[in-house]
């Protein structure tokens, strides 16, 4: 049986709530739940508007529920964890091989660092578009904003230091390695994913979300100077 009926895949996608909840429920509010459950509704909005077909959908969604819940990021809740990882609840919810393997390949491709300096432009499936397109939208706008200072707060990170300029052309390794400030983060990589948008429906999304960013940031900067 290589084809699931609604009711099997709507027990998998169940379960897998439960999973996220369970490995993600103690995250900061930045990579929580909540993230995931934002990033399923986006990602399947704009599948839609892709006129992506329903098989694509249950991709799209298992996608979107397991892309961070083996985020290396927040490796050290892991020590104690008993939870599968991605790839074992599909195994373990005996995924066809075929769903299951675009389903990894969708999360092993999400990052934004595994992009950098990566001028080849790869071939991409719509399921995957729409998923990171999902990912990528709710860390910009008021959403973004509001994760970028949780994120930054949790780190102990300064908001802001006039002496700490932003990067430019960072490597895989310096986007990682180094800390910055929250401030930085935007010119480092929020403001840039509105042009790395994959999907017409995402770049689409992305504008007003994008704008919102700019008017904050020129807020701040001007409170900050004194001149507001
Ligand atoms: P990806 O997994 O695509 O590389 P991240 O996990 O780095 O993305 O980013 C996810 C969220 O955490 C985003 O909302 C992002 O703004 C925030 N974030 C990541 N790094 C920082 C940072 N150094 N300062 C503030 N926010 C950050
Ligand atoms: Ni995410």
């Amino acid at each position: 049986d290589d084809v699931r009926t609604g009711v099997e895949i709507e027990a998998v996608v169940k379960d897998a709530e439960e999973l996220v909840q369970k490995v993600m429920g103690k995250w900061d509010s930045s990579h929580d739940p909540f993230h995931v459950y934002r990033v399923r509704s986006l990602a399947l909005s704009l599948a839609d508007e892709e006129g992506l077909p329903p098989e694509s959908r249950q991709i799209v969604e298992l996608a979107a529920l397991l892309h961070d819940i083996d985020d290396h990021k927040y490796a050290s809740t892991r020590e104690k964890r008993t939870e599968p990882t991605a790839e074992e609840f599909l195994t373990q919810h005996q995924i066809d091989p075929t769903l299951k393997e675009a389903i990894m390949n969708i999360i092993h491709s999400m990052g934004f660092k595994e992009e950098l300096n990566s001028s080849s432009k790869r071939k991409f499936s719509l399921e995957f578009a729409v998923v990171q397109d999902a990912d990528r939208l709710d860390a910009i706008g008021a959403i973004g904003i509001g994760r970028a200072f949780t994120f930054g707060g949790a780190r102990n990170s300064p908001m802001y230091d006039p002496d700490v300029q932003p990067r430019v052309n960072l490597t895989k390794k310096e986007y990682t390695s180094t800390r910055t400030t929250t401030i930085n983060h935007f010119h480092e990589k929020l403001l840039k994913l509105k042009d790395m948008m994959k999907s017409q429906a995402g770049k689409r999304r992305a504008e007003g979300r994008h704008k919102f960013m700019l008017q904050f940031l020129d807020q701040f900067a001007g409170e900050w100077s004194g001149n507001l």
